[in-house]
């Protein structure tokens, strides 16, 4: 076990679902792996009254950097990276649930910048995206030549910022909603699109507007959520792969990408100023 003094201090900002599964994960698994809790923000201060000690509520998140953490976790809404992201970054490594926030070009290059001039890491984690490490090693060799994702939820897992599914039937089957870059999805698509974004992070030659993605509302899928990745390199080289998230009906975040989450904090242990898939 650790010793306090070594003890790595996150910070949560954000109490939906991801947020309260790692609070709860680290409360109750953190002691044996060196984890402790410094901080846990929500929008909504009434919603951690009995949940989080009180001493482990933070009021305002300005305030953040008095807790003095080592890693700050956001699973809260692209919005906020918009806004702390790079206070957050100056004081500690982050990691960003919402990767979605970077395909704002500049957002993106302020933070890669934030982090190179205090030494913190960026870390995006790999989320529902299979084969994430493959990618960004192609990437870094130069072979990657092409990136397509497609997801496939359920209509009533999708949050939309346009009302094109306002009008979905249970009978109506499988429609494609949206088609072209993953620069063009974010914004349209801010929370059911992190995987993509994560994506065109391990693609960064190809980019946020190089990477191409589809999102696919299906009535059938009532149990889980599809992500399939078309990777095509040089000379013919190409792998696709499908993977089945299973989800519960209306949620935006498939089961297993909970423990992939906690498994991605468990990388943050510092990588150097650089952005770093996890
Ligand atoms: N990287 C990935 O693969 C991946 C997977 C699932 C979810 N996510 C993202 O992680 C984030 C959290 O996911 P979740 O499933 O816990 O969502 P959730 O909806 O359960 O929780 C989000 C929390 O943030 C709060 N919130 C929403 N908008 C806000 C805003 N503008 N300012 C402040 N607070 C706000 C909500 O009140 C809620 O407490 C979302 O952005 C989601 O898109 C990423």
């Amino acid at each position: 076990m650790a010793t306090s003094a070594s003890f790595q201090k996150i910070g949560v900002v954000g109490y939906g679902h991801l947020g309260q599964y790692l609070v709860e994960r680290i409360l109750k698994d953190g002691a044996a792996l060196g984890l402790t809790l410094a901080f846990v923000w929500n929008r909504n201060f009434d919603k951690l009254k009995g949940l989080v000690p009180d001493e482990l509520i933070l009021g305002d998140l300005s305030s953040f950097a008095e807790r003095r953490c080592d890693v700050i976790v956001e699973v809260c809404h692209p919005q906020i990276v918009k806004e702390f992201g790079l206070h957050f970054l100056s004081k500690s490594h982050l990691m960003v649930g919402s990767p979605s926030a970077l395909s704002d070009p500049a957002l993106n290059q302020k933070l890669r910048q934030v982090a190179q001039q205090y030494g913190r890491t960026l870390y995006v984690p790999s989320g529902a995206l299979w084969g994430g490490q493959d990618i960004q090693r192609l990437n870094d060799s130069g072979a990657l030549k092409a990136l397509f994702i497609r997801m496939s939820k359920h209509p009533s897992c999708f949050r939309l910022t346009g009302d094109v599914l306002s009008d979905w039937t249970e009978e109506e089957g499988r429609r494609v909603l949206f088609r072209g870059s993953v620069a063009e999805l974010c914004p349209l698509a801010p929370n059911n699109v992190n995987t993509m974004a994560a994506a065109a992070v391990a693609a960064g030659t190809l980019g946020f507007t190089g990477v191409q993605g589809e999102i696919v509302s299906d009535t059938a899928l009532s149990e889980y959520h599809v992500v399939e990745v078309e990777v095509t390199g040089p000379g013919g080289f190409s792998v696709h792969t499908v993977r089945r998230n299973p989800a519960k009906l209306g949620a935006v975040t498939g089961s297993a990408t909970y423990n992939s989450f906690w498994n991605s904090l468990l990388v943050c242990k510092g990588h150097g100023g650089r952005v770093y898939l996890c």
